[in-house]
């Protein structure tokens, strides 16, 4: 059979089985058989660009095996790295791992534009625009990136204020279009110096818009280079004339669009605003007084009030993942079923670090998906709860971003855990927020604090329902 037959048919299955497998990917119940899908779709696209050296002139054979050897080792150096790096990740430190993995793409992309400006293959007219635009996008997401990597990892902990920053970005972003226009009106013609200045610049540039971004937006910012990237990967794809490039670089470059949108939307702010502002290095500055007293209560008291509660809801966020309690959590959940408390996860949609971070650790545990909701379906439920208990969550539940106009958080939606009748809030201690500001909600009436580590909160939890259960 025709090696190009094959080829096509493979991208075709490639496509298919990215498609599908995103698809599956929307829901949590699908979620892992989705990631299953797409990787054998890309294990049949990678397998299938081996096919075109059977179709090699006799004469390029030599050039073919050094090649072929180079792309052997490059396969099994990222695969050697990906499979180690993925099986010692902790979940808190995934958002940094996706981010790395991320930055790897866009360097792959770059570098494929590298190859054809510096090598002059590009076909002039769209292909080296396309190439020219993909190798742009392509640095400033490897660059953008891997700063955000080393933010998030604790490794860069600047924040870059410089006065007229924008200006100085927005004339290198001009000066960046100009040599890209120059490059294509030149139709590929130009020295290796402009490109290696079109490519420095670029990278530089990566640097320049993340630097002054701060840490509580990492996310959103990662998430669009994961849009640029899928863009990039696409564009790249056309010049190479592979249409199983082109389509996992739209697949990825939407889905990235989407999801940057919907998290900002659940920040309630503006992508614009997440890049040019400096929300989460804001400080709680202006955002005025609080009254009250935060109320400790012994965590063996908390436990045993909500065993004889009728309706729980719990608030997860970012330190149950700190803490590893998801699994002691689930454990103190089913012994508060088998007493008839009606139990109910409330997930916001920005809890944690990273988009579906309280559904991955959930669902970790075992707990069933069918007590797990979106805060959209939940919130009009907690005036009915008992008790709301809120593990390791601090901004996606503090009232201030409904009520405080001065709030660096007014505006983003939140859980309505204050409207229950008891909150209990389980925290190490004054810890703040991501955004750093003070939490109203915590000296509340209705608000008792059970500090410490939720893993340890929860295993006093267990004890005292449990004793109770054995003294009668
Ligand atoms: P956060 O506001 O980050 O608060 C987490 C709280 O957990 C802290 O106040 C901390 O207080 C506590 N904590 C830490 N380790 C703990 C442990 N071992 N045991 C018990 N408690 C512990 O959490 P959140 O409510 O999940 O909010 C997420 C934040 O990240 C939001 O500001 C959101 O905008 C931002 N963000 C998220 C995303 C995504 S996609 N998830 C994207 C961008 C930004 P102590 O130090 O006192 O313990």
């Amino acid at each position: 059979m025709n090696a190009a037959l094959i080829i096509d048919a493979s991208y075709f299955l490639a496509a298919f089985l990215f498609i599908y497998g995103l698809k599956r990917m929307s829901s949590p119940v699908t979620a892992r058989s989705g990631i299953v899908v797409a990787g054998w779709g890309m294990v049949i696209a990678v397998a299938a660009s081996f096919l075109y050296t059977l179709d090699v002139e006799p004469e390029a054979r030599p050039l073919l095996t050094t090649n072929i050897t180079l792309a052997v080792i490059a396969l099994a150096l990222g695969l050697g790295w990906a499979w180690w790096s993925g099986k010692k990740v902790a979940m808190t430190a995934m958002p940094q791992m996706v981010a790395l993995y991320n930055g790897m793409g866009g360097g792959a992309a770059a570098a494929i534009a590298a190859i054809e400006l510096f090598g002059h293959k590009a076909h002039v007219g769209v292909g080296l625009g396309l190439a020219v635009l993909g190798g742009l996008i392509g640095s400033i997401s490897l660059a953008g990136s891997l700063i955000a990597w080393g933010k998030l990892d604790g490794r860069i902990d600047k924040t870059l204020r410089l006065k007229g920053l924008q200006a100085i970005n927005g004339t290198l972003l001009l000066v960046l279009v100009a040599i890209g226009a120059f490059v294509v009106y030149s139709h590929g013609a130009v020295s290796v110096g402009v490109l290696a200045a079109f490519f420095a610049l670029a990278l530089f540039y990566g640097v320049m818009m993340t630097m002054p971004i701060g840490g509580a937006d990492m996310p959103v910012v990662i998430s669009l280079y994961n849009a640029f990237t899928g863009l990039a990967v696409g564009f790249e794809g056309y010049v190479l004339n592979n249409p199983a490039l082109m389509i996992a670089g739209m697949v990825v470059g939407s889905a990235g669009t989407l999801l940057t949108l919907l998290m900002a939307k659940a920040m309630n702010r503006s992508v614009s605003n997440v890049l040019f502002s400096n929300f989460g290095a804001a400080g709680d500055e202006g955002q005025g007084e609080i009254s009250g007293s935060m109320k400790p209560v012994d965590a063996g008291d908390a436990g045993i009030n909500m065993r004889y509660a009728s309706k729980v809801i719990i608030a997860p966020g970012y330190g149950l993942a700190v803490a590893q309690a998801q699994h002691k959590l689930y454990e103190f959940v089913k012994l508060l079923q088998a007493n008839d408390v009606d139990v109910k996860f409330a997930i916001h949609p920005v809890a944690g670090r990273m988009p579906g971070h309280m559904n991955v650790l959930l669902a970790e545990a075992g707990v069933p998906y069918d007590i797990i909701y979106d805060m959209e379906d939940i919130n009009g439920e907690f005036k009915e709860a008992d008790v709301a208990i809120v593990i390791g969550a601090n901004d996606t539940v503090n009232p201030a971003a409904r009520t405080n106009k001065s709030s660096p958080i007014y505006g983003m939606p939140i859980l309505n855990v204050d409207q229950a009748k008891q909150v209990y809030v389980v925290k190490r201690g004054q810890g703040k927020g991501y955004s750093g500001v003070e939490n109203e909600l915590f000296f509340r009436d209705n608000t008792n604090m059970v500090y410490g580590d939720a893993q340890k909160v929860m295993v006093a939890m267990i004890q005292a329902v449990k004793s109770l259960e054995g003294g009668h």
